[in-house]
């Protein structure tokens, strides 16, 4: 298809990756083997049928689970090596990807061990392909604040290499008004903040993210659709949306991609941009996000191209990094 070609030689940013969920099966086993980590799973295929997901929660079960595997800096380099290596083939040419220190650090993995194996795979990608990247530390919402502000401290020796703060996990009873004084924190750091809200989550929530939280971006938002006034504000307020149809498909957000809103809200006038999220559970990667959309949605070269360039409207990057892009 002549627009296939368009959306890979289309460069791209991505801006709603989590680090963790690019971990694909053949790895999963590899690292299990690699560090005697007992896998419930026999083989590739076993893994793969348990991508069978209802909601949000059932996938973040084996998510979790799957990141057992990884134990030492290694592993997180290769772990976002193989990430890096994906989005340079995608015409990714800059990346803000997502790591949850805490589902590491509460299995007794050492914060830098973390740290520092994707922090050498980022800096590699840039030396290498000029690959540019920001690191966003998330926290997760299903723990406490308390949790929060213990691994914020953690971090704080590694702050020059961390770009960014996020919230994510289980959305649905855990507000973004629960962290308010974890995120006062983080602005303190002077450091840019966003928030998965309105993904599962109503959208009062995203008016937390906004009002609460002071969000650079909402990560997901598609239910803010259900409310005329939020749309207008988001509208208004030029306020990016990460939005990630895969994702939303696979985690029932909405039963076909044919039903995803991302052409009635690119036409909105929202500054929507299409991310994978969790590539390896959710089946694919951001260019595969894009040709799946092409084919449901009928989005137009126009639209693919709209939806590039807010990727980059929306990206920590100078005005003179988008530059070379625009
Ligand atoms: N939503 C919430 N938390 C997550 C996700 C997601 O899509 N992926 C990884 N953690
Ligand atoms: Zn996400």
């Amino acid at each position: 298809h002549p627009l296939d070609s368009l959306i890979q030689q289309l460069p791209k940013t991505e801006l709603h990756l989590h680090i963790e969920g690019s971990l694909e099966p053949e790895m999963m086993l590899m690292l299990a083997e690699r560090n005697g980590v007992t896998l419930n799973y026999a083989d590739i295929d076993a893994i793969r049928a348990a991508y069978d997901f209802k909601d949000l929660q059932s996938f973040l079960d084996l998510y979790y689970a799957g990141a057992d595997v990884l134990i030492h800096e290694q592993d997180f380099y290769d772990l976002t090596w193989a990430y890096l290596k994906k989005a340079h083939q995608d015409h990714v040419v800059h990346t803000e990807i997502f790591f949850d220190p805490q589902t590491h650090t509460m299995r007794g993995i050492q914060f830098a061990t973390v740290y520092n194996g994707i922090r050498r795979a980022l800096d590699d990608a840039q030396a290498k392909w000029g690959l540019t990247s920001k690191l966003i530390m998330s926290f997760l919402r299903h723990l406490s604040e308390a949790e929060g502000f213990e691994v914020l401290e953690q971090a704080i020796p590694y702050l020059s290499g961390i770009d960014g703060f996020g919230l994510d996990s289980s959305e649905k009873g855990h507000p973004p008004s629960k962290f308010e004084r974890l995120y006062a924190r983080c602005h303190a750091l002077n450091l840019p903040v966003v928030a998965h809200a309105g993904e599962e989550g109503p959208p009062e929530y995203v008016y937390e993210a906004l009002d609460l939280l002071q969000v650079k971006r909402i990560d997901h938002g598609v239910r803010s659709l259900e409310s005329e006034a939020l749309v207008k504000r988001l509208v208004a307020e030029r306020m990016p949306l990460t939005v990630c149809p895969l994702s939303n498909v696979r985690l029932k957000v909405y039963n076909d991609l044919k039903l995803h809103p991302l052409k009635k809200m690119l036409d909105m006038g929202l500054a929507v941009m299409i991310n994978s999220d969790d590539p390896a559970y959710f089946g694919g990667y951001v260019n595969d996000n894009f040709i799946a959309c092409r084919a449901a949605l009928d989005l137009s070269d126009a639209d693919i191209v709209q939806l590039a360039k807010n990727s980059f409207e929306a990206a920590w990057m100078s005005d003179a990094e988008k530059a070379k892009w625009l």
